[in-house]
């Protein structure tokens, strides 16, 4: 599964991506709009420090502005993919971008029926938000689920871009209900690597091992 970074915020993913973990990026426009400074400098230095996909928004409501959105933001950097909300008009938008062979991300979907409409326009992905779902008592990895279920038994390609992760749960239930990607506020990224255990039992492997008067390899 990909792990991508969830944040507008080029310093820190540019920090999180040297590890080689990070397989994209994904953006909207309320992060964009935390993150502050300049859209499209933002967005150039986020493609520079990731070797990936990386999703913009565009801002618009109308099919023809989304159009013209994308291109733009596609002019900026060959790894933009355009984040289109999944309204009619995105989906318009979506199918117009895909047949001039631009990348896109279908998002704020919430439901299977709305995920098949993405795949029919031919979304390179879609981003069901689990953890919005979950918010109002609904299943957001029964989704996920769903999902496979269907672009399995009908053959799309859409990628399955699990969002709104709020738990380790969300990322690890994605990854075995089949998601294609993952994309993880950065606190989350941070948190996946970290277990009690681990760290108990480096301790005392090095206890032992200073304690036995053993050295530096
Ligand atoms: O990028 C979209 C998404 O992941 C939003 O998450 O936490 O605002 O529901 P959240």
């Amino acid at each position: 599964m990909m792990l991508f970074l969830d944040s507008a915020d080029a310093g820190l993913i540019a920090e999180r991506a040297t590890g080689g973990l990070v397989d994209g990026v994904t953006t909207n426009p309320s992060l964009v709009a935390r993150a502050g400074g300049d859209f499209f400098d933002g967005l150039k230095a986020i493609c520079e420090a990731v070797d990936g996909p990386v999703s913009a928004e565009v801002v618009a409501t109308d099919a023809a502005t989304m159009i013209a959105e994308g291109r733009k933001l596609r002019a900026l950097h060959d790894n933009i993919v355009v984040k289109l909300p999944l309204t009619v008009d995105g989906l318009k938008a979506c199918r117009a971008l895909t047949d001039e062979g631009h990348p896109t991300n279908v998002t704020l979907c919430f439901s299977v029926a709305q995920a098949l409409l993405a795949a029919k326009a031919g979304a390179t992905f879609v981003s069901p938000f689990i953890g919005r779902l979950d918010d109002i008592g609904q299943d957001g990895l029964g989704l996920i689920r769903d999902i496979r279920t269907l672009y399995d038994e009908h053959g799309y390609v859409t990628y399955i871009l699990a969002a709104s992760i709020r738990t380790m749960a969300h990322v690890e239930g994605s990854a075995l209900a089949g998601a294609d990607a993952c994309t993880l506020p950065p606190n989350i990224f941070d948190a996946m690597i970290r277990h009690d255990l681990t760290d108990k039992g480096l301790d005392a492997f090095l206890k032992d091992w200073t304690d036995a008067g053993k050295g530096a390899l």
